[in-house]
Order: C-alpha cells, then structure tokens, then sequence
C-alpha cells in the first residue's frame, strides 16, 4: 500500500532540484562542515585534514585578499584599513605590547598561518603605501567581544557565554594563567573610526588594557550567567600566547582614544544576544 502510494505521487510530483552545492568543491573558504562521529577514529583522522584545509584558507585570505583588497585601493584612490592583530606580537617577550615591538612568532607553528598571515599583510600594506602612496591605516586588534559574534568559531569569550548557557562545563585551556585583553565591540568601532578619520598611517594598537587570565574570565562568566556550572582544565593548542595586554599609549596620544566599557559590563550584553540566538530565556 505504501509502495503504491508512493510511486503515484512520484508521478505526479518533480523530482527535487539538486542542492547547488552538488558539483561544488566540497571544502570550500568559510564553509561549515559538521562531522558527527568526529571524535573517532576515521572521524578525528578527517577532522585533522579539514583543519589543514582551513590553515591553507587562513594564510590565502590574508595574504592574497589583503593584495587583492590593495589592488582595488589602487584602482580606485581609496583608503584602506587593515584589521591586522595582538597575534603579530606572538607569544610577547615585552608586557605590555607597543607597537615598536617586533614580536616572537613561531614560523612554522600550527597557529602561524594567522599570525604570519597577518604580519605579511601588514608588509603589503607598507609596500603599497610606499611605493604607489596608497593612503593606509592599520589597526592591531586585541581580542574583542560583543553581540554577533560567531558562536561556535572557538574564542575563549564566545565558547565560555555558549557553555554556561547551555549549561555545560567552562572549558578553560592549561594552564588558566595565561591572559587577555577583551575590547566591547562599540569601543573597537569607534577606535577604528578614528583611525580610519585620523592622518596616522599606524600601527596602533586597539584593544582594552584590562587584563584577566583564562581562569579568571571562565569565574566571572560562571558568576555572571550560570554560578552552578563547572570549570574544566582542558588541554591546550601549541604556541599559546601566555599574557596578551595592548599598550595603549599611541591610541590615547595619536587618535584621542580608550576604551569605556568594562568586561563585567560587556558581558552581559553579550549574554543577551546569545540567549536570543541559542533560545535560552533568562528565568
Ligand atoms: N574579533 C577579534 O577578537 C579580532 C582580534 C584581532 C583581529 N581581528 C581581525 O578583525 C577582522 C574581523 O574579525 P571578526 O571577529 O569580525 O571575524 P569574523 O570571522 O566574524 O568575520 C570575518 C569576515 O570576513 C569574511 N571572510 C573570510 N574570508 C574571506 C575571504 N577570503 N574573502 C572575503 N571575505 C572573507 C567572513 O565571511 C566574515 O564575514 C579580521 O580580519 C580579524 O582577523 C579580530
């Protein structure tokens, strides 16, 4: 009867239009991949190649959309911004940073492909601007939050709010005493306005000295939004930067700039748009 039933609305409905993705590459920039089963054996085998992929995109988009992006500079007489980052200063030997400070990065780490990435971009940038007198602004970015942000991309802010709203451990990175900076997302803005309006070509630094190691975020976080859940130690990636704090003085001389808005106030801004997102209403 089934069968029957079936085959008579095979005949009378068209077959469903394939998915545009059908003939398309299957890892493709910025394409989201689920893997159920990614923990296990031929899963986490996968997992790893896919990430290798995301690498190679991660150092394409930096290097060779930051040329493309100047190539339209040129064209057009535009004035471009680059939104380079505290990763150029790898794993600091100097807290904290100014921008005078060249760096310790790892060449060939696995978190090289943004670090460098970033770095070459900043020396395309530079090249331009000396030898075709493009106008160009560079922003070194520290770690910023806010509403919007992507959900499950892996940032220590966003990974935290998600977890204690879905009422699962904080997953805190080893040791925990390694810091960051968190910039509310309105301050970077108006940083990156006054950068974009100012003469200064940069780099400045655009981030919030207010400095908080990993354990102390994943406590404010818990005390904020869910004090019953659990902090869990976790192992960490290689070349984990272990203090991160901008020295903020060029910003403050050069474009009038600081941040206004403290983690304990951001946060819970941002806990507001993730519960909209992820559908957990506040009790
Ligand atoms: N959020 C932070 O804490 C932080 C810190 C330092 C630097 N930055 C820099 O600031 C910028 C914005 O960061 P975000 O947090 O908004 O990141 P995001 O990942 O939320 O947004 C990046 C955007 O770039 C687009 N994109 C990626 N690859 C592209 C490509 N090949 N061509 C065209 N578009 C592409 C993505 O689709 C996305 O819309 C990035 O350059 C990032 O490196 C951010």
């Amino acid at each position: 009867m089934a069968a029957t039933s079936e085959k008579q609305n095979n005949s009378s409905k068209p077959p469903p239009t394939p998915s545009p993705l059908r003939s398309s590459k299957f890892c493709q920039p910025n394409m989201r991949i689920l893997i159920s089963g990614g923990a296990g054996f031929i899963g986490s085998h996968l997992v790893d190649k896919l990430m290798e992929n995301e690498k190679n995109e991660t150092i394409k988009t930096n290097v060779i959309g930051t040329l493309n992006m100047l190539g339209l500079a040129k064209r057009v007489g535009a004035r471009i911004l680059l939104t380079s980052t505290s990763e150029v200063y790898g794993d600091p030997l100097i807290h904290p940073q100014p921008e005078s400070y060249w760096g310790n990065v790892n060449p060939i780490g696995v978190r090289s492909c943004y670090d460098e990435g970033k770095r070459v971009a900043e020396t395309l940038m530079f090249d331009y601007h000396r030898q075709h007198g493009i106008e160009i602004r560079i922003a070194r970015i520290f770690n910023t939050y806010g509403p919007r942000m992507n959900i499950d991309d892996g940032r220590v802010v966003s990974n935290f709010i998600a977890q204690a709203l879905r009422g699962e451990p904080l997953t805190v990175q080893k040791p925990g005493t390694q810091t960051r900076s968190f910039c509310y997302v309105s301050d970077m803005v108006d940083g990156l306005i006054r950068l974009m309006e100012g003469d200064d070509t940069g780099p400045i630094n655009i981030g919030n000295p207010g400095e908080f190691t990993m354990v102390e975020l994943a406590e404010t976080v818990k005390e904020l939004i869910n004090p019953s859940i659990e902090i869990k130690m976790v192992e960490n990636t290689p070349d984990d930067p272990r203090q991160r704090k901008p020295d903020i003085s060029k910003a403050k001389e050069v474009l009038g700039w600081e941040p206004k808005v403290k983690l304990r106030e951001g946060l819970p801004l941002m806990e507001e748009d993730f519960r909209l997102r992820l559908n957990v209403p506040k009790n």
